[in-house]
Order: C-alpha cells, then sequence, then structure tokens
C-alpha cells in the first residue's frame, strides 16, 4: 500500500514538525488541532517558523509556498476519513490516546494505517481498543522532526507484516531512517536516554557538577550536540517527567523514578524551553542555569 496522504491529530510541536516533513516530501497532510482553541495559533506559529527560516537563507521561499499548500489546518477529526496513513501526537495520556484510536476506527477507511507517535506509552494498549489491530504500529519521530533523521516504527503485538513494510517505505520517502523496534516502554531511544538525563539530574542533585559544567562536558568530552540538562529542557520536562513515570510504572526499579528537582520544576510549571525557563532560564542572553538550581537542591 502507498502513502500519499497523511493525516496528524495533534498541532504541537511534534505534530507540526511531522507535517512539515510530510509536506516537504511532497504528501498532501490534514493537521487536525486536537484540543480547543483557535487553529491560526498553530497555523501562525508553523508559518513564522517556515518564513524565518526563508529569511535565514535555509529554505527555499518556494519550498516554503509548497509545504504549506499540501498542509490544511482543520479542528475536526472528521477530515482525516479520506487519509492513507493517521498519525496521532496528542498528550502523552493512555486513556486519551486510547479513546482517540476508538474514534479513528469510526472515521478512517478500513484500509488506513493507525500510527501514534508516543514517547514511552504502549502502542498494543492502543491497538487493544480497536476492530482492526493489524494496521496499528508506532511511528515515533523526534525533536525537531525536520532535523533528526530517525523514526522508530514500533511492533505492536497484532501490527501486520504488511503496515511494518508500508511504513518502512513511507519513511524512506519521506527521506526518514526508520528502525524496526519491539513494543517495550521507551522503545530505543527514550529507553536509553530517559535514564540518562535522570542520573544527569541526580548529579546535580549530589553536587557534583553544575547544570552548565555537566552539560558542557557532555558535549566536548562525549560528542553530543546538547548536553543533557539542555536536552531535557529542548524535549520538555512534561514529556521527560512522564517518559520518567512510564518506564518505572513498567519496571518499578527506583532510579527510572523522577528525581526530587524534575518534580519541583514541572510542579512550578517551569518546562523548560517552550515555558522560557527549566533548567536555564532562557529570558536571559545567553541562557544561564536556573538560579533555584545553582546550588544542589540536596
Ligand atoms: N526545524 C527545522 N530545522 C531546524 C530546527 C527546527 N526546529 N532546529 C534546527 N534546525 C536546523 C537548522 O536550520 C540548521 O540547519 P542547517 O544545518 O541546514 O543550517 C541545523 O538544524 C542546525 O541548527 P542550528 O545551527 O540552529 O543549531 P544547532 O547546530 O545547535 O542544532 C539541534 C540544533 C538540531 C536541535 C541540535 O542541537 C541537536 O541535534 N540536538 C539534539 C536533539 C535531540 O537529541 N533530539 C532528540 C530528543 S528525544 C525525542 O525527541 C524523543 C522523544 O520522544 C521525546
Amino acid at each position: 500500500m502507498s502513502i500519499n496522504t497523511v493525516g496528524i491529530i495533534g498541532s504541537g510541536t511534534m505534530g507540526l514538525g511531522i507535517a512539515q516533513v510530510c509536506a516537504q516530501a511532497g504528501k498532501k497532510v490534514v493537521l487536525v488541532k486536537a484540543t480547543p482553541g483557535d487553529i491560526e495559533r498553530p497555523r501562525g506559529k508553523f508559518v513564522g517558523s517556515l518564513d524565518k527560516a526563508v529569511e535565514r537563507g535555509k529554505m527555499e521561499a518556494a519550498l516554503r509556498d509548497t509545504i504549506i499548500a499540501n498542509i490544511t489546518f482543520t479542528d475536526q477529526e472528521e477530515a482525516v476519513a479520506d487519509c492513507d496513513l493517521v498519525v496521532e501526537s496528542v498528550i502523552e495520556d493512555i486513556e486519551i490516546k486510547k479513546a482517540l484510536f476508538n474514534r479513528l476506527e469510526g472515521i478512517c477507511r478500513a484500509d488506513a494505517i493507525l500510527g501514534t507517535n508516543t514517547s514511552t506509552l504502549s502502542v498494543t494498549a492502543m491497538m487493544a481498543v480497536c476492530q482492526h489491530r493489524d494496521r496499528v504500529a508506532g511511528l515515533h519521530f523526534f525533536n525537531p522532526a525536520p532535523v533528526m533523521s530517525l523514526v522508530e516504527i514500533v511492533h505492536g503485538f497484532e501490527t501486520s507484516d504488511a503496515t511494518l513494510k508500508a511504513l518502512n517505505a513511507f519513511c524512506k520517502e519521506i527521506g526518514k531512517a526508520p528502525v524496526l523496534v519491539q513494543d517495550t516502554t521507551g522503545f530505543i531511544v527514550n529507553r536509553l536516554l530517559t535514564p540518562y538525563m535522570l542520573n544527569a539530574i541526580r548529579m546535580l542533585e549530589r553536587g557534583t557538577g553544575t547544570i552548565e559544567t555537566i552539560d558542557q562536558a557532555m558535549m566536548t568530552g562525549a560528542g553530543l550536540p546538547m548536553g543533557p540538562f539542555a536536552l531535557a529542557d529542548y524535549i520538555g520536562l512534561d514529556v521527560v517527567i512522564a517518559m520518567s513515570q512510564n518506564i518505572y510504572e513498567d519496571v518499578r526499579e527506583g532510579h527510572h523514578a523522577p528525581p526530587h528537582t524534575l518534580v519541583r520544576l514541572v510542579q512550578l510549571g517551569y518546562l523548560g524551553r517552550k515555558t522560557g525557563k527549566g533548567f536555564y532560564d532562557y529570558s536571559a542572553k545567553p541562557p544561564v542555569g536556573n538560579p533555584a538550581l545553582v546550588h544542589p537542591v540536596i
């Protein structure tokens, strides 16, 4: 089966990024805002970021226009009825995702593939609420989606070979490098990356180093583009804590539970770049470590 039209449910960072990748590769995209609110907000954000790329000479104006022309923005889930593939990228809440899959089965064609961009939740749990379970799979993109090549194709318990093959071909068509992974909490990347970020936070709490020195050490000593605190802020601390909770829930090993400092930052609404403050304070130029965390918390 070839995939030419893609529905994306959720217009957050990942939904918009996936929409860009697909539209840029010539796919027709229907992007559905999943929560109530003005559709012009995500649309404006999307167009604004493409405009910025054009202004900085990173993108041709013609490509921007093609991308925009390939995307229909809507707040109506029913608009994905004719899509070959629908990818959900809504909040990391299993009950919300299960309810969405249930509704999608009623909306989509029987041969459409239903994918989830979940970071750590069980694809099989989402599949379980569906009648046609063979066409459900994980399709996990990485942030920023237009830049990161990897897509984890997640094999749920009853995903068919035909679905996996179609997704593999689709990923290649949109310029991504897919890997096949079994449905285990965190798949490959987040299962390794989440404990790494949690360990860095515990290292900060022990006073081994500061936010800046730990980040700098991992960039210059391990050759990574960002240190663990910059990365956590980039991903979003609400996402990092959800990944930690989901992995902990699965394995029940204490070192996977969210550290104290992460819990407190999320309680305060300091979610990283998207709120202007997390481990770093982005209102300062250049960003500095959150003053509340300069001295180890424990
Ligand atoms: N959209 C499109 N292009 C973008 C972009 C975006 N949001 N952000 C950066 N870019 C492009 C830039 O235009 C630039 O392109 P060129 O090389 O063609 O000029 C390139 O990426 C590099 O960007 P910058 O020079 O602005 O900045 P940088 O060199 O500091 O790179 C970064 C920024 C790509 C984010 C880099 O720091 C990086 O790779 N960081 C690690 C990101 C990472 O690990 N992501 C995975 C997180 S885990 C996840 O997502 C899974 C999950 O489920 C939570």
